[in-house]
């Protein structure tokens, strides 16, 4: 598996507090099973100041360290950008960091409000040529009464990218329905750990899989944790990755495309007199399987 959202590096945020923290991580997320993962700090201004060729500079010095002591986990540049105004020219002049230089970059909104013209940044950050990765949508109070931003950035083109804390019901139940909701209406491109430290927040990238391919089934989830990561490590095109598949929206679409029909049989029911079957089959019918 590939993680392309962690706090690995030690003493720079919120993550890993120092070098031990860190290599605890790290032989963490090897006996999970990773063999790569995007070493991804917060950048945030004012709280958070680290800069892109600080973060390069880090990930080269951590992996140098894994290397010599026998950890076979490779490291990839990133960080988990938060929505500033300057975002595209901030990438562009090397502030912001993408994902192992790819054309993907983590994008991350504040978490209780609803910045002022988000789609607007999302979108200038696509016309500039990048795939922005909305982290952790189901974490985000104001998910709530906005999921329709969500689905239309994903239809115009962001990816998205859960936790695999919020499958396993890590962050509470609201984060578990929204990531199951999005997983079953096809919304999501990624499972990644965000993993900040070996006990509250650890890698658990495995227990994710488990929980979304109960979902999902196998081989979806194998696309959030490997398939579309590597799409992103080889920086190829998204048109290479697997769409994400509509689970039970399909089912719904499906039922509801049904429900004209049903009512033009129900209509016929009442209009021809003694045809109970009709009424049965038809009004009665739909009503069930309105409720079923
Ligand atoms: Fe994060």
């Amino acid at each position: 598996m590939i993680d392309l959202h962690c706090h690995l590096l030690p003493g720079i945020d919120d993550g890993a507090t120092d070098l031990d923290v860190s290599f605890s991580m790290a032989r963490a997320f090897v006996d999970d099973g990773v063999v790569a993962v995007a070493c991804t700090p917060h950048i945030l201004p004012g709280i958070y100041p680290n800069t892109g060729p600080d973060i390069r500079s880090r990930v080269a010095a951590l992996q140098q360290q894994l290397d010599d002591a026998g950890i076979a986990l490779q490291l990839l540049t990133g960080a988990d950008n938060h929505v500033v105004p300057t975002f595209v020219p901030d990438i562009q002049r090397g502030h912001l960091l993408t994902l192992g230089d790819s054309r993907y970059v983590l994008v991350e909104p504040p978490h209780h409000v609803l910045v002022p013209k988000l789609d607007e940044l999302f979108f200038g950050i696509l016309v500039a040529g990048y795939v922005p990765i909305l982290t952790h949508p189901e974490r985000l109070s104001w998910i709530k009464g906005n999921f329709h931003l969500i689905r239309r950035l994903f239809d115009a083109g962001v990816w998205m990218q859960i936790t695999a804390g919020s499958l396993t019901g890590a962050f509470g139940g609201s984060p578990r329905y929204w990531a199951e909701k999005m997983l079953d209406e096809g919304l999501v491109h990624l499972l990644a750990t965000d993993a900040h430290d070996v006990k509250r927040r650890p890698p658990n990238l495995a227990e994710g899989y488990e929980a979304a391919a109960a979902r999902v089934g196998r081989d979806e989830a194998l696309h959030l944790v490997y398939t579309r990561p590597l799409v992103v490590v080889r920086n190829e095109a998204p048109t290479a990755a697997p769409p994400p598949p509509k689970v039970q929206i399909e089912k719904q679409d499906a039922y509801r495309s049904k429900q004209p029909s049903s009512a033009r049989q129900s209509h016929r029911g009442f209009t021809g007199p003694g045809d109970g079957s009709a009424v049965s089959g038809g009004i009665l019918g739909g009503l069930r399987r309105l409720f079923e």
